[in-house]
């Protein structure tokens, strides 16, 4: 039997409604290969358990997640907490200090989703983003002096080291390896941010060429946004820095038709640390407590996750699930234009899985 611990963030807003469906699949692809099994637990940390008890998690929590082989996570974030106290308080500290430094993003377009975009299909959006995850513009490095006065500075320093840009840029060469296209994009802002993102495309350079076989390009950010849009189909594996990569995947879930369709694996190649899997989107207060957002982003981390675990049998079953149940258009929430609530959604998944055999 192959045992996997998993620890269950929930967290906050909608972040508990696609949590609980993403538990429940992966429940249910236990079942269906028998060889598997699941142990969970869920932590009730977020902005509830900081209003109770001053902290997101407690003092232990990042010693308590450390015993799990993966950590699924809803949404950290609601209106009645500032957004930096609680993303600071949970989300980053869990990315940073187990060393996740790959987000991985992957943006497709679904066989019967339509694309916001007209005339493009199923081959032209097919990319994978790998944003790194630990440093730069979230180094949390700044301050600010004379607070409250017109002398006020706010300082926010991007910090990027060559330890953390050559290891996501190797990373991100290997997964382009591992794809038919062969063709990478880093992305940066080099004529405006004149040290840190220069030091990227120098770096990109040097990595690049242990990498011979891989056709390797760049874009400013501020034109890579348009292009996402305007050309989805020139782009393979695209490499990013923290803030860019976290900006170009809402852009890269909005042409796979909805916010609530990208899934997102924070990894830490070593497994020295566990690994965290989430959707892209977040606790999303203005549907929350409504029972309509799409868990199917979530259920597609599930897939990462277990792609993550070597499970490729099962993340390739999961995958083909969930276009069949996007191509069936029966059940499919408000956002993809149905009706249907969220975890009917998720029972729609089980459903499929365990007749898939
Ligand atoms: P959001 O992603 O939560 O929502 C943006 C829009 O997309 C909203 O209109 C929302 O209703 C819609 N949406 C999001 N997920 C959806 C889903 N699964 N199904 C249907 N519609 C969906 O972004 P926001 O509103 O900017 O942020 C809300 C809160 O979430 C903030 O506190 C923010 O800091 C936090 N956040 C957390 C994470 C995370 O924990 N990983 C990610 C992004 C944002
Ligand atoms: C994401 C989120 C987070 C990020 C926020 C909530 C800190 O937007 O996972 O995409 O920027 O990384
Ligand atoms: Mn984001």
């Amino acid at each position: 039997m192959r045992n996997y611990k998993i620890a269950s963030l929930p967290g906050d807003g909608i972040g508990i409604d696609v949590t609980a469906e993403a538990v429940k699949v992966l429940d249910a692809v236990a079942r269906l290969d028998g060889g598997i099994r699941f142990e969970f637990q869920e932590f009730p940390w977020g902005t509830q358990y900081y209003l109770k008890h001053g902290e997101m998690m407690p003092k232990d929590a990042l010693a308590i997640l450390a015993s799990f082989d993966s950590i699924l996570l809803g949404a950290v974030g609601d209106p009645s907490v500032a957004d930096h106290v609680t993303l600071w308080g949970m989300l980053l500290p869990i990315r940073q200090s187990f060393q996740e430094y790959v987000n991985l993003r992957p943006i497709k377009l679904l066989p019967g989703i339509e694309s916001p975009l007209k005339n493009k299909g199923v081959k032209d959006i097919d990319m994978v983003f790998v944003r790194e995850n630990t440093e730069g513009e979230y180094s949390g490095v700044g301050g600010r002096v004379n607070p409250g006065t017109s002398a006020e500075v706010a300082l926010q320093t991007g910090v990027f080291t060559r330890h953390g840009t050559e290891r996501i840029l190797r990373f991100a060469f290997e997964v382009a390896q591992k794809r038919p296209k062969k063709h990478l994009t880093s992305v940066t802002k080099s004529n405006a941010c004149n040290y840190s993102m220069v030091f990227w495309d120098e770096v990109f350079k040097e990595v690049g060429t242990d990498y011979a076989d891989i056709h390797a390009d760049q874009y400013l950010v501020d034109a890579m946004a348009a292009f996402l849009v305007t050309h989805p189909e020139r782009f393979d594996v695209i490499v990013a820095s923290n803030l860019f990569g976290d900006i170009l995947t809402d852009i890269g879930s909005a042409i796979m038709g909805s916010i609530g369709l990208g899934a997102s694996a924070n990894i830490d190649p070593s497994f020295k640390y566990p690994s965290m899997f989430e959707p892209i989107h977040g606790s999303a207060p203005d549907i929350q407590g409504m029972g309509i957002a799409n868990p199917l982003g979530a259920i597609g981390a599930v897939k990462m996750l277990l792609e993550h675990h070597g499970e490729n049998e099962m993340a390739e079953l999961l995958q083909q699930v969930i276009e069949q149940q996007i191509t069936a258009q029966k059940v499919l929430t408000p956002d993809l234009g149905g009706t249907a609530k969220t975890w009917e959604v998720g029972d729609d998944i089980v459903t499929r899985i365990l007749a898939s055999r």
